[in-house]
């Protein structure tokens, strides 16, 4: 049998169900035709252990993150993941709880289910809970002339169906935006060697979702997952990385760690993103091309024969 949530706790989510911030999306007038603005916030979970938590994390992010993004001239707002430290009822409630200011009166607030947003963060895992409390995590919707598709990506792969779904939701002349959790693992932005660069990213299904992204002409891949910022151009799309929504700045392969939220402005032009730091620091997103290296996804052990290898070819002089 399914567990259900307890109905306290489906109260307390009820305001923030995709359906309903959807509907509250569409009723909103769209003021330029073609053109919209909104934000995107990475991921927000303080870290379920109190050591890390005290070395790397910082109190209060999310809400001052929130009550600046409130006053943005954004339609809505998207949030990328990773909303509680491990998708369990009294977690969820707390979180709720503690920032109901955060969406009072707010702006629509749609979320990505991120993997410490299941039932847990790490190995075997459901959705449940998370489904119950906010609905579909696989879903699309337009708005002012785009598809919008957030995909769930959370249990560290993307499905044959997902993919499937995915490669029909974005066979539309609209332009498309795709938001999810963890990025395609082979991207090479944000570090690490074998196992340890997997973290960084989804593994089943990571090459075909690039496939399809860049097919279909997507515009752009928001994700978060790595408490980092970064951008990468993979085969004609842009990915962005926005990991700084307040969870803790751990150390990872990518040193551009801090706290931020991204705004973006969608006109039949172009898209331009800003970054807006914690310190009130806000640049542009330049549009000129990053490339990097992909990275071929292999065990820890492969990672460690290939680094020996190069090792003896260094003292050996070949
Ligand atoms: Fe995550």
């Amino acid at each position: 049998m399914t567990p259900q949530p307890p109905d306290e706790l489906k109260r307390l989510a009820a305001r923030l169900r995709t359906a309903r911030q959807l509907r509250r999306l569409s009723r909103l007038p769209s003021e330029h035709g073609d053109s919209v603005s909104f934000a995107v916030l990475g991921d927000v979970e303080p870290c379920r252990f109190w050591t890390l938590r005290k070395l790397f994390n910082q109190e209060g992010v999310f809400a001052e993150q929130m009550e600046e993004i409130q006053r943005q001239p954004v339609k809505f707002i998207v949030q990328l993941g990773d909303m509680v430290e491990k998708g369990e009822p009294r977690r969820y409630e707390d979180f709720l709880r503690r920032h109901a200011r955060a969406w009072r009166g707010g702006k629509p607030y749609l979320t990505v289910i991120g993997n410490h947003d299941r039932s847990r963060p790490n190995g075997r895992s459901h959705s449940t809970l998370y489904r119950g409390l906010f609905g579909r995590a696989n879903y699309a919707f337009d708005h002012a002339g785009a598809r919008f598709v957030v995909l769930d990506s959370s249990a560290k792969r993307v499905s044959a169906a997902q993919l499937r779904w995915l490669d029909k939701v974005l066979d539309t002349p609209r332009r498309k935006i795709v938001f999810t959790h963890m990025p395609p693992v082979h991207l090479g932005l944000w570090g690490g060697v074998g196992r340890l660069h997997s973290l960084g990213g989804f593994i089943g299904g990571a090459r075909e979702f690039s496939e399809i992204v860049s097919r279909r002409g997507v515009a752009r891949v928001y994700m978060g997952h790595v408490h980092a910022f970064g951008v990468q151009d993979h085969q004609g799309v842009r990915y962005v990385l926005t990991g700084g929504g307040g969870s803790a700045l751990f150390p990872s392969g990518n040193a551009d760690r801090f706290h931020h939220f991204l705004t973006v402005e969608l006109t039949p032009h172009g898209i331009r993103e800003r970054v807006h730091s914690l310190d009130g620091r806000v640049f542009h997103i330049p549009s000129a091309p990053v490339i990097l290296p992909t990275r071929e996804h292999g065990t820890f052990w492969t990672a460690l024969a290939r680094r020996a290898r190069r090792r003896v070819a260094r003292v050996c002089g070949v």
